[in-house]
Order: structure tokens, then sequence, then C-alpha cells
């Protein structure tokens, strides 16, 4: 089932800037995403238009096969979840446990369900032995993992990641790829929507789509977008080492497909 339609979607901040031009184009459900793209290429408009935050022109995207507009926008959202840029943006409590709880309330679960279920999922995110902890205390990677647990416990369809992982040091970088990874293998039927500039990240999706000046200039698998360094180039794209090294074994017959950074350096 087509999950997200995309159909000449257009969005302007003002009359001189068209963030969004004439975007069609559409993701299957249970897909991992990965949207790419130099700054101001319009990515984080189009999560917003898609999370119904700005308002996209009439009959343009359909969530769930259904028309988002004024009436639908609320459910729609309710189906939806995003993780944002900033890990000190993302907080409400002033434990983990608190700021699990507080998105649990917002659901109406009992109090006496409440423990069993941020147990859950403070584990779903390796979390379990900082849920007593200040915020403050924890790392990017840590804040963030709490982040994605709080979007989990929501029991969203769809999960939006915002550059989630833009602020993070390579440590957390890692962390999280792998945290969305075990989130895909523990929700099948989850559809996952990742903007970012972490290429190991691009890899590890099903699709990657590639966002230049308010269009889409490629949609497909990760190897195939990757690979051509040109066109990356041409979108204002910078080619990390890592890529352009994987490239290179793979012209030469040596096959590093799917493998991380790591295991190529191990490879080598
Ligand atoms: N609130 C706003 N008002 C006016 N113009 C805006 C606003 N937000 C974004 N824009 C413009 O819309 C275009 C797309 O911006 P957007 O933030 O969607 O890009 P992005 O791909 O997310 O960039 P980045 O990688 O830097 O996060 C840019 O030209 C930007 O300057
Ligand atoms: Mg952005």
């Amino acid at each position: 089932m087509k999950i997200i339609e995309v159909n000449h979607l257009s969005y302007k901040y003002n009359e001189k800037d068209v963030a969004i031009n004439d975007v069609s184009f559409s993701i299957d459900e249970g897909k991992y995403v990965a949207i790419i793209g130099h700054n101001g290429s319009g990515k984080s408009t189009f999560a917003k238009l898609l999370m119904g935050l700005l308002e996209p022109n009439e009959n343009s995207i359909k969530e769930f096969g259904i028309d988002l507009n004024r009436k639908t926008v609320h459910e729609l959202r309710s189906r939806m979840g995003i993780v944002f840029q900033n890990p000190d943006n993302q907080f409400v409590g002033a434990t983990v446990r608190d700021d699990l709880a507080f998105g649990l309330e917002n659901r109406c679960i009992k109090r006496e369900d409440m423990d069993s279920i941020i147990n859950e999922y403070a584990e779903k995110v390796n979390m379990v032995e900082f849920l007593d902890k200040e915020p403050e205390n924890l790392s990017g990677g840590q804040k963030q993992r709490v982040a994605i647990a709080g979007v989990l416990s929501m029991n969203p369809e769809i999960v939006i990641f915002d550059e989630a992982t833009a602020m993070l040091d390579p440590r957390g970088k890692k962390e999280i790829r792998e945290t969305i990874l075990k989130m895909k293998k523990d929700n099948p039927g989850m559809t996952i929507l990742s903007i970012t500039h972490d290429i190991e990240e691009a890899y590890q999706a099903d699709e990657v789509i590639a966002f230049n000046d308010g269009k889409i200039v490629f949609q497909g698998k990760p190897e195939d977008v990757l690979k051509d360094e040109k066109k990356l180039q041409e979108i204002g794209l910078d080619i990390p080492f890592v890529v352009s090294l994987r490239n290179k074994l793979e012209a030469k017959g040596i096959n590093v497909r799917g493998s991380s950074l790591e295991e190529v350096v191990k490879e080598l």
C-alpha cells in the first residue's frame, strides 16, 4: 500500500521563496526512506507539510489513503511522530521517566499501567538504566534515544526524523543509526522517513530521495543514488570520503555494498 502519496505539491513562504516546487512521488508502507539534499533545498519544509504543520496546496498530500486537509489534519498527525535535530529541545520531564510518562498521560494511559509501558519503551532504545537520570546529564545520543522512545510510545505508523543525528558526535550518530534499524526490525510495518546529512545512514535505508532547490532530483536504492558522484556534486552535496572509497572499491570489483564504514575498514 502507498502510505504517502504526494501529487504536485508546492509551497511558498512568500512571493519570492518557492520552497517546494511541484513535487510528486509516493512511499510504500513499511519502507525506510532517507532524504538528502543541500542546505535550504526544502527538506524540513517538506517534513512540516507532511506533518500538517504547514498547509499544503489542495489535494496534494494523501496519507494512509486519506487526503490531508484542515478536517483530517489532527487525525493524520496523531498517527505520525517526528524527532527533531536539537536533543535539548525535546524534553518536557525532569527525568527520563517523567518525560516518557508525560507523553503517556496525553494518551490517557492509566497510572498503574505506566511503569511497565515506560520500561518497555526505554528497553526498546536501550535506556532502562537511565530512567531516573536528569536529561541534562545525558549525552546527545542518549537524549535522542529518549526522544525516539517518546515518539514510539505513541504507536505512530509513520516516523519522521529531521536531522536527528546532525548535532551528535560520531558515536551518537552511530547509536541513532542502530536505534533506527532496531526500530524497523521491531516494527516491520512502520514507515520511516529520515532527513539526514549522514551518508552512512542513507546507506542503511531501503530508498534514498534527493532534494535540490525544492524538487526531487532522484529516488532510488542508496547504492544507485550514492554511486553517482557527479550528480551528487551537481546538487551541491559533499561526497564524504567513505562514499568515494566505497565507489572506488566497487569499481575494482570489491563488493562492500551494505557494509558500514567500520566493516569496510576491517575488510581492508
Ligand atoms: N519560515 C520561513 N520563512 C521564509 N522562508 C523560509 C522559512 N523556512 C525556510 N525558508 C526557506 O525555504 C527554503 C527551504 O528551507 P528548508 O528549511 O525546508 O530547507 P532544508 O532542506 O531543511 O535545509 P537544511 O538542510 O539547512 O535544514 C529555503 O530557501 C529557506 O530559506
Ligand atoms: Mg532542515
